[in-house]
């Protein structure tokens, strides 16, 4: 069975990329809803239509579980799609909470109460729709307790990304963190709490400072999702992987390949 991997452009292969390298047998199918993207300016509502659609387009394309490689998705639309529309053959996983589990020093499906971590101060750059949420703040809160956590809504990054335009997203980076730095000027961690960040993870790092320790979810949900697939060896295939979009195949094409430095093609959905 294929593992479908969900975001609204290419940030998501980001993740793929780091689980298909633990999981070379696994099969995927990679799903780019090119044509909305970015969702990080959307209403809840609109994110939420949006996702459930892109799920299902996955769900046809005969895959079992679908990984929400988006936070933006995962913070305004997984908890009402596995409350009331995901069916019960299925499974919808987000990406939050490897990062925030990762963060906080525990094991996975850790649910003990809250307790006091090594990290106080965490800078969360993500989209504005993400930052509105304040998704992250409440998944923290039920591990940790005494964490201060300033966020960052970091308009343009996620356009300038799509667009191949990274001289562009260096600098709105810089001034993105250059503006968390005003609100707080010494955080001990920062969270790229958006799957297009870790292209760019020099620059945050750069900009914030070497004593700044990034969090990126690329290796944290890669390492959480490959334990969830080797307890579940029937979703095993043979590794093949299957790239969707519902934007223009060849403008993604040359995107992913400049991104992954490897040949990437892309299909009409
Ligand atoms: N990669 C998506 C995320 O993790 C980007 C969202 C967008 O399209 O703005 O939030």
């Amino acid at each position: 069975m294929a593992v479908g991997i969900f975001d609204s452009g290419l940030g998501g292969l980001t993740i793929w990329d780091a689980v298909q390298a633990r999981l070379p047998d696994q099969d995927f199918v990679y799903l780019a809803d090119s044509a909305h993207a970015p969702y990080g300016v959307r209403e809840p509502d609109d994110i939420y239509d949006l996702t459930v659609a892109a799920t299902q387009r996955l769900f046809d394309a005969g895959c079992d579980l679908v990984v929400l490689a988006c936070n933006t998705a995962s913070a305004a639309a997984l908890r009402r799609m596995q409350e009331s529309w995901v069916p019960a053959d299925k499974r919808v996983l987000g990406v939050f909470v490897p990062l925030i589990e990762a963060m906080t020093e525990r094991q996975w499906g850790d649910n003990s109460p809250p307790r006091e971590v090594a990290v106080k101060t965490v800078a969360l750059f993500a989209t504005p729709a993400t930052v509105a949420t304040r998704a992250f703040q409440r998944e923290l809160a039920f591990r940790a307790i005494g964490v201060d956590v300033e966020a960052q809504a970091c308009g343009g990054v996620v356009d300038a990304i799509e667009d191949g335009d990274m001289i562009l997203a260096e600098a709105l980076v810089r001034s993105h963190v250059d503006a968390l730095k005003r609100k707080m000027p010494h955080p001990q961690a920062a969270i790229l709490g958006c799957t297009h960040y870790p292209l760019m993870t020099d620059a945050f790092q750069d900009a914030l400072g070497a004593d700044v320790a990034v969090y990126s979810q690329a290796d944290l949900v890669a390492e959480s999702l490959s334990d969830y697939l080797r307890r579940h060896p029937d979703k095993k295939g043979s590794g093949q992987a299957a790239f969707l979009t519902t934007g223009d195949p060849k403008r993604v094409s040359q995107r992913a390949t400049q991104f992954l430095r490897r040949q990437m093609k892309f299909t009409a959905a």
